[in-house]
């Protein structure tokens, strides 16, 4: 006969634990534990009634979200079908060979069936194999990088936490291209190419209304195709957001996508071609004394009395061949004239760039300590301790900048 030894019975450390009659009383756990699941069973089922999701991949608003809420709604009928035959045999399986009080004899004892495991192979072999195929294709359409002479090409680079757009077939007469931030521009019913990188971790670009997800990466180009149908109206862009965390402020990477008749995007596009104006009196010329400091980083395009020119340093990655514009902070140019700033997360007005200029981690979390301008590394706009007057000199400035 084999003994088990004893184990020593371990230390246990004595915590004064004050007792209280809720802690002891299963009664009241279960009573508080049943509130909370009522709670959250509310919560979840009351937040279908928000009016206002407008970032859902359910009411697709052109045809590449549509072939995947196509996708999405073949297999949901498809799964149904399944739970409610499953189901509906567990459930008359149960009852109709349930044990009952009179009758205690053994079942029928049976050991396989061939015919029946075969059927119940080859079943779920097609049922996954027809749900397979239109996925995998679809995949493969969402990720093709559209061609042709109708085909708009916009650069994207993702950077920690903003996005930075580059309209390669837009420029201007000295033949620099058209660069925004945040908020993407495009022609109603074409196809948009997107042709991204990241300048440092990967991000994903995700506007759910128009399509599927696709990751940002650096040292690597990716595409994915956009399509809208109709223009969106001035104040509702199509809102969008980075789907993959990448830091500190993933939360508030997102994106706008502003969608115009062909004629109103070409006008929008000359607008943004122009130069800003370089002010010459009133605060918003006091502002740009103080932009200096802004130019560090930031890049604008001015027109002042010695012609146009480029103000802030310029840099670009080369990934695959492509050459990327990775600036080190959102082209400034027509500030004014973005609906939103800090990556699309807050409205554009003078409250909040006051906030911001007071101190950008106060509106959105950064990391700033560890910027190194000299390596292209910037993890958010440090607090530069700009007095109230430098603040509303320069919000002057950038609102004037349309
Ligand atoms: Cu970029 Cu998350």
């Amino acid at each position: 006969m084999i003994t088990m030894p004893l184990a020593k019975p371990p230390r246990v450390r004595q915590l004064k634990v004050k007792k209280t009659h809720r802690q002891n009383s299963p009664a009241v756990s279960r009573r508080r534990l049943r509130r909370i699941g009522l709670i959250a069973a509310l919560a979840t089922i009351l937040s279908a009634c928000s009016g206002a999701g407008p970032q859902t991949a359910l009411n697709p608003e052109g045809p590449i979200g549509r072939s995947i809420d196509d996708l999405w709604e073949t297999v949901f009928i498809m799964a149904t079908v399944v739970f409610v035959i499953v189901q509906a045999a567990l459930i008359y399986t149960i009852v109709r060979y349930r044990s009952r009080k009179d009758d205690d004899s053994e079942p029928v004892q049976v050991h396989g069936n061939t015919k029946l495991e075969i059927a119940w192979t080859i079943l779920p072999v097609l049922i996954l194999a027809s749900i397979g195929y239109p996925i995998v294709s679809g995949i493969f359409d969402v990720r093709a990088a559209a061609e042709g002479d109708d085909v708009l090409h916009v650069q994207v680079t993702g950077h920690q936490w903003w996005w930075e757009f580059e309209y390669v077939d837009i420029v201007d007469e000295d033949g620099r291209a058209l660069v925004t931030a945040n908020e993407l521009y495009i022609p109603e019913d074409t196809e948009v190419s997107l042709t991204m990188t990241s300048a440092d971790v990967i991000h994903s670009f995700w506007v759910p209304i128009l399509a599927g997800k696709r990751d940002l990466v650096p040292n690597r180009v990716t595409n994915m195709t956009l399509i809208a149908d109709d223009p969106t109206p001035p104040d509702e862009p199509h809102p969008g957001q980075c789907a993959e965390y990448c830091g500190l402020a993933h939360a508030d990477m997102r994106l706008k996508v502003h969608v115009r008749t062909q004629a109103g995007f070409d006008t929008w596009a000359q607008e943004q071609l122009e130069p800003a104006e370089l002010p010459t009196e009133g605060p918003a010329a006091d502002g740009y004394t103080a932009f200096a400091t802004c130019i560090a980083c930031h890049n604008v395009l001015v027109e002042g009395p010695e012609g146009v020119e480029e103000v802030g340093p310029v840099r670009r990655i080369e990934v695959d061949g492509v050459s990327f514009s990775s600036a080190l902070a959102p082209n400034l140019t027509h500030f004014g004239g973005r609906d939103t700033f800090g990556g699309a997360s807050f409205d554009n007005n003078a409250e909040h760039l006051a906030q911001w200029l007071a101190n950008p981690a106060d509106l959105k979390p950064n990391l700033s300590d560890l910027n190194d301008v000299a390596n292209g590394r910037i993890l958010g706009m440090p607090n530069f301790n700009l007095s109230d007057q430098d603040i509303d000199n320069l919000i002057a400035l950038l609102e004037g900048w349309d």
